[in-house]
């Protein structure tokens, strides 16, 4: 698989790679130009003295001789910082005069000419202006060498002048960009946020208002598919609601049936049979009512969910009575401890939350137990508690006992999973919490839904 690309990296290769090599590219003939500057400036001044030697030359009748006065000798010294030497050499290839053996050019020896060149002289660079002058038994050859140190100098100086504002160039440009990527990106930054902070329940259309246009086809085909992954999960929650629904009514039949079952079978016995019947009956309509409610309770339900003052106090009166009786069954100590607690929320879901968070205590708490429903207000929240001295849930199971149709291995009593599933939905449409905690007491389970408060 190709490793991802990453669009910052393609950019900056693509920008400042270039224009580094433009600016390395650019930089290889002006290195050559400074170099024939550096010396077409000093050549000039490196012929006049070997023009001056050369006047030093007398022919007599059978040789050659030069005679450079002193002054003209001390003249070429006073070069402060190069070393200048000279050579004049006899057409028989004798030096007459001059201080080194400066090597020889390739001149024609015939007629007059002169050359610059560079060669090494004792260990040092060094360029000789040549002369080569035509007497009559040969030709006479006069060098004036000079160590380069000026000439690489100036050299130095043409570079440094020229490169030091390319690289600055280049320096400021590869800021430029890098600042300029980080924020043509931002747009893209922020959209990433706008899906990130979403819950997994928001499939509405992404904003991404201020997103570049070349990225607005993107965030066109994220929406489209939300739109379609919206319509699929509606589609697929209306299918279990109408399943759950379809099949109340012939359990609610088959719930009659085995009632007259019942009645007719006093006089023959067969009750335990009965019994079981009605039992597994009683779970299936408890499965199909708890689908039923998980099936509304979800984002997508066709049912929308209403907003109106409720106060917890009154929600959990209205529903002590159903609940007396079955406590009263279970030998159950079931308490209340209520203050007001007002929040804006749905009654109807409010009432499922609260009735599966009391049939788990209520069931899941051994026979003898107590159970305390709590409602209180708190800085800003309006708290719903049900507290139970039951086996509790371990903390490494409280996160996943909200999935759905979980139980926590070894459960025996009755249920099929879905009460805290049902729970946290609710809990989640009205922006409330819902934590799993130990109670002060050390054991049991303390469930707290925290609503805000609405005043
Ligand atoms: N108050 C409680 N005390 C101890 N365990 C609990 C309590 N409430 C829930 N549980 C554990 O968490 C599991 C999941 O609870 P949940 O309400 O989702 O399902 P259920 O009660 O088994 O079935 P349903 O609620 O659909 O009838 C339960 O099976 C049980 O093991
Ligand atoms: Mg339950």
């Amino acid at each position: 698989m190709q490793a991802p690309s990453s669009l910052k990296k393609l950019l900056t290769l693509w920008l400042v790679g270039p224009l580094l090599a433009l600016i390395v590219v650019s930089a290889v003939p002006g290195y050559f130009l400074a170099v024939r500057a550096a010396n077409d400036a000093y050549d000039n001044g490196l012929l006049d003295p070997a023009i001056a030697i050369a006047n030093y030359v007398r022919e007599n009748e059978d040789d050659v001789q030069v005679t450079v006065p002193p002054a003209a000798i001390e003249a070429l010294r006073i070069d402060t910082i190069d070393r200048i030497f000279f050579r004049v050499t006899g057409p028989a290839n004798d030096m007459i005069a001059g201080n080194a053996f400066i090597p020889l050019p390739d001149l024609p020896m015939d007629t007059t000419a002169q050359s610059l060149y560079s060669t090494v002289l004792e260990g040092q660079a060094v360029r000789v202006a040549a002369i080569s002058i035509p007497r009559r038994n040969g030709n006479v050859l006069v060098q004036v060498a000079e160590t380069t140190l000026k000439r690489e100098r100036l050299l130095q100086d043409i570079l440094v002048g020229a490169l030091t504002p390319a690289i600055l160039v280049a320096v400021t440009a590869a800021i430029l960009f890098w600042f300029g990527i980080r924020r043509s990106l931002l747009p893209l930054a922020h959209l990433r946020d706008e899906i990130e902070r979403r819950s997994p329940s928001d499939l509405g259309a992404v904003s991404g208002s201020g997103a570049p246009l070349e990225v607005r086809p993107l965030v066109f085909a994220i929406n489209q598919l939300l739109a379609r992954l919206e319509q699929a999960l509606e589609a697929q929650q209306r299918f279990i609601a109408n399943a759950a629904h379809q099949l109340r009514t012939p359990l609610a039949g088959l719930r009659t049936h085995v009632e007259l079952m019942r009645r007719e079978a006093g006089k023959n016995g067969a009750s335990t049979l009965i019994d079981m019947i009605s039992g597994e009956t009683e779970r299936a309509s408890h499965l199909a009512n708890q689908l039923l409610t998980l099936a509304r309770a979800e984002p997508g339900s066709s049912l929308p969910i209403a907003r109106v003052p409720v106060n917890l106090r009154e929600l959990v009166f209205q529903s002590v009575q159903a609940w007396v009786p079955r406590s009263l069954v279970r030998d159950i100590d079931l308490g209340f401890d209520l203050a007001d607690a007002h929040t804006l929320g749905d009654p109807q879901l409010l009432r499922e939350l609260l009735a599966n968070l009391l049939d788990n205590a209520l069931i899941h708490t051994p026979r003898g137990g107590r159970v305390t429903v709590r409602t209180r207000r708190e800085q800003g929240f309006a708290f719903l508690e049900i507290e139970d001295d039951g086996p509790g849930i371990p903390e490494s199971e409280r996160q996943r006992v909200f999935e759905r149709f979980y139980r926590l291995p070894g459960t025996t009593t009755e249920g099929g999973g879905l009460g805290l599933a049902i729970v946290h939905e609710i809990a989640d449409r009205h922006q409330a919490s819902v934590k799993l905690l130990t109670p002060p007491s050390g054991h049991g389970l303390l469930v707290r839904v925290s609503f805000s408060e609405y005043e």
